[in-house]
């Protein structure tokens, strides 16, 4: 990845312990992510409804811009901890969001909908669970948004390929764009973990974040926002 910061280049494995534990759940959280979407575009199959669909990318967008806020405040925060080299990577990983939340932004007004300046109500919990979690420890933000980028490839692919399936060409580009943006993120997160977690209580912040978030995101990173 970007001059190798993605990488486990320190050779450092600090997650060792609890290695098992978090993939399993990150596996978990993941393929259920995936079966809620794809029951989505089953649904959309039947009723193309424009207004439905950019309800879909609403919590999305909002997810996107949420990231960049935090980055924001972790680097602000506990940057000074970090290599620079990781300071750095975390202020791109800020701007590929700061773009995300532009694109996707397109995606719904294209469809007619209104690009979210605030949490939609399903993304509160998920909203309020990653600050709780930038709060109470450094690493804790990452391992919680680690968990939830992680669950959300598991929608990246399904979103692409519909976005073929109904001709909706800016769908598909710029989900092809996040899906190469999210391996770099996810990769980054990890190799954040494994280098700065130091000890039993570190990593019980970090077990305690993804588990919390891999709970929050199989119900939220599929939720959609109607106006009713
Ligand atoms: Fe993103
Ligand atoms: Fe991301």
């Amino acid at each position: 990845m970007i001059g190798g910061v993605a990488e486990r280049d320190d050779g450092r494995r600090a997650l060792d312990p609890i290695r098992d534990e978090i993939d399993e759940l990150c596996r978990a959280a993941t393929a259920e992510v995936r079966r809620r979407a794809d029951a989505f575009w089953e649904d959309y199959d039947r009723d193309r409804d424009a207004a439905k669909l950019a309800a879909w990318f609403v919590p999305r967008c909002w997810r996107e811009i949420d990231y960049v806020f935090m980055l924001g405040e972790e680097i602000r925060r506990y940057g000074m901890r970090f290599e620079r080299k990781h300071v750095t990577a975390l202020a791109r990983q800020l701007h590929d969001e700061a773009e995300h939340y532009d694109a996707v932004g397109r995606i719904i007004e294209r469809l007619g909908g209104e690009v979210p300046t605030e949490p939609p109500p399903s993304a509160v919990r998920w909203s309020a669970f990653l600050w709780e979690s930038l709060e109470r420890h450094p690493l804790g933000a990452i391992a919680a948004w680690n968990m939830s980028e992680t669950a959300a490839t598991g929608t990246l692919e399904g979103i692409v390929d519909a976005g073929r399936r109904y001709e909706l060409p800016d769908v598909a580009r710029i989900y092809e764009g996040i899906i190469k943006d999210e391996k770099f993120h996810v990769g980054l997160g990890r190799v954040m973990l494994d280098r700065y977690a130091d000890g039993g209580d570190d990593l019980a912040e970090v077990r305690r974040a993804m588990a919390g978030m891999a709970e929050i995101v199989v119900s939220s990173h599929v939720a959609l926002d109607l106006p009713l």
